[in-house]
């Protein structure tokens, strides 16, 4: 018996070391590197790097290495990208789990940025797609620099012809994600009314859009400045939150669009139809809980949705050339246009996250390559 108990203790003591240990390896911030020396004969270009975590000022612009392309991949001259708050939580490397996959106590990989729209400079032999001189946009990790290379068979795709390198390098995650969540993961049908919670940001003016080009009928909710330009893009109702509450309105919703997550699982259920989706995106700031701050509605939307006629979950989005394709049909129709908030330079890159931290971007956020 006495056995028994000193090898439970013994269990439990390991347990407990080994979260203490984890909790610490991955909320551990090493401090901030040097850039590695260059070979001499390197071709350099111009990238934003963050040698550790930590705040915007961890940022710095640096000269690094130009990708060659693979067999396989086209090497594209970027000529804009844009802010996502994905930027931000590599930046940070927050939540601390994400850690296991990016480094821990330092990036792996010190690179920053996704969306981009360039000019193909260079393809591998092996690339049929593309040519060098043609124009395309996409996402790829270290979009914030002079150069990606990107498979050919990965997110990249043809430039709209009616859109600007601006427009299209800040179509990526946003309108993708916008997509991916109306159409597949709440399967809008024509006619059917929607809710877009956080309609005037990234995510939700490429939703309004999308949901109108879908045939539904469109709900957005912000800010009383942002009302005009959630209604000038397509919704047919805005809701200003500072002076109304979605969930208190007595009207019933196909399908919710959650962008910001600002409202109990029970009361989005409550303005929800019977059979009706609930499509969690996103929500919580750089100051949400480092630990299950961003997992805490997805986890509580999983267990409501066992018991309630609704479908309640998370949803994460996947970049892929189909659904790019998908959105330049949209785009060169005239369906879906971009909304471009603020522009930076590539060296003004801390300032445009900071910006896009505070939670109240006006559509997209772009990144000038010089
Ligand atoms: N799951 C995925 O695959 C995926 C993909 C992309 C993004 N996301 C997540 O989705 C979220 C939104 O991304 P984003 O790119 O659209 O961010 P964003 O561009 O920063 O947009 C934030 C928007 O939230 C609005 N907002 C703030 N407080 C609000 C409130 N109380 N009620 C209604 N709207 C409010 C702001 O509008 P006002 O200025 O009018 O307040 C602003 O327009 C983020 O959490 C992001 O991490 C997830």
């Amino acid at each position: 018996m006495k056995l028994r108990y000193k090898i439970t203790g013994a269990v439990l003591l390991l347990v407990t070391a080994g979260v203490a240990w984890l909790g610490y390896t991955l909320s551990h911030d090493s401090s901030c590197g040097q850039a590695p020396s260059l070979p001499g004969n390197a071709e350099l270009m111009k990238a934003a790097v963050h040698r550790c975590y930590g705040p915007p000022d961890v940022l710095r612009v640096e000269d690094i290495e130009k990708p060659t392309p693979a067999d396989n991949e086209v090497l594209v001259r970027v000529r804009a990208a844009a802010v996502n708050p994905l930027d931000w939580h590599y930046m940070r490397g927050k939540p601390y789990i994400m850690r296991m996959e990016t480094g821990l106590g330092a990036p792996k990989n010190p690179r920053l940025g996704v969306d981009f729209a360039g000019t193909v400079e260079a393809i591998g032999k092996n690339v049929k797609r593309f040519k060098p001189g043609d124009e395309v946009f996409g996402g790829k990790f270290g979009a914030f620099a002079d150069y990606v290379s990107v498979a050919e068979d990965q997110a990249v795709a043809l430039k709209p012809v009616n859109l600007t390198f601006e427009q299209a390098g800040s179509v990526g995650i946003a309108a993708i994600t916008a997509l991916q969540a109306l159409r597949d993961r709440g399967q809008i049908q024509s006619g059917q009314k929607v809710l877009i919670n956080g309609a005037s940001g990234g995510v939700g003016t490429f939703a309004v859009q999308i949901a109108k080009a879908l045939g539904a009928e469109v709900t957005g909710v912000s800010s009383t400045r942002n009302v005009e330009m959630v209604r000038s893009i397509g919704a047919d109702h805005v809701i200003d939150y500072t002076k109304e509450d979605y969930t208190q309105s007595g009207e019933h919703y196909d399908v919710i669009l959650d962008n910001v997550a600002n409202r109990s699982l029970l009361d989005n259920r409550r303005v929800l139809n019977a059979e009706g989706k609930y499509v969690l995106i996103g929500g919580g700031g750089p100051d949400a809980g480092p630990w299950i701050g961003v997992f805490a509605g997805p986890i509580k939307a999983l267990v409501l949705s066992w018991f309630v006629s609704q479908d309640m979950g998370m949803f994460l989005a996947d970049l892929n050339q189909e659904d790019l394709a998908v959105l330049r049909e949209l785009m060169e129709a005239g369906k879906v246009t971009p909304v471009i908030d603020r522009r930076y330079k590539l060296s003004e890159i801390a300032e445009a996250i900071e910006y896009l931290e505070e939670g109240h971007a006006r559509g997209k956020v772009v990144i000038n390559l010089e």
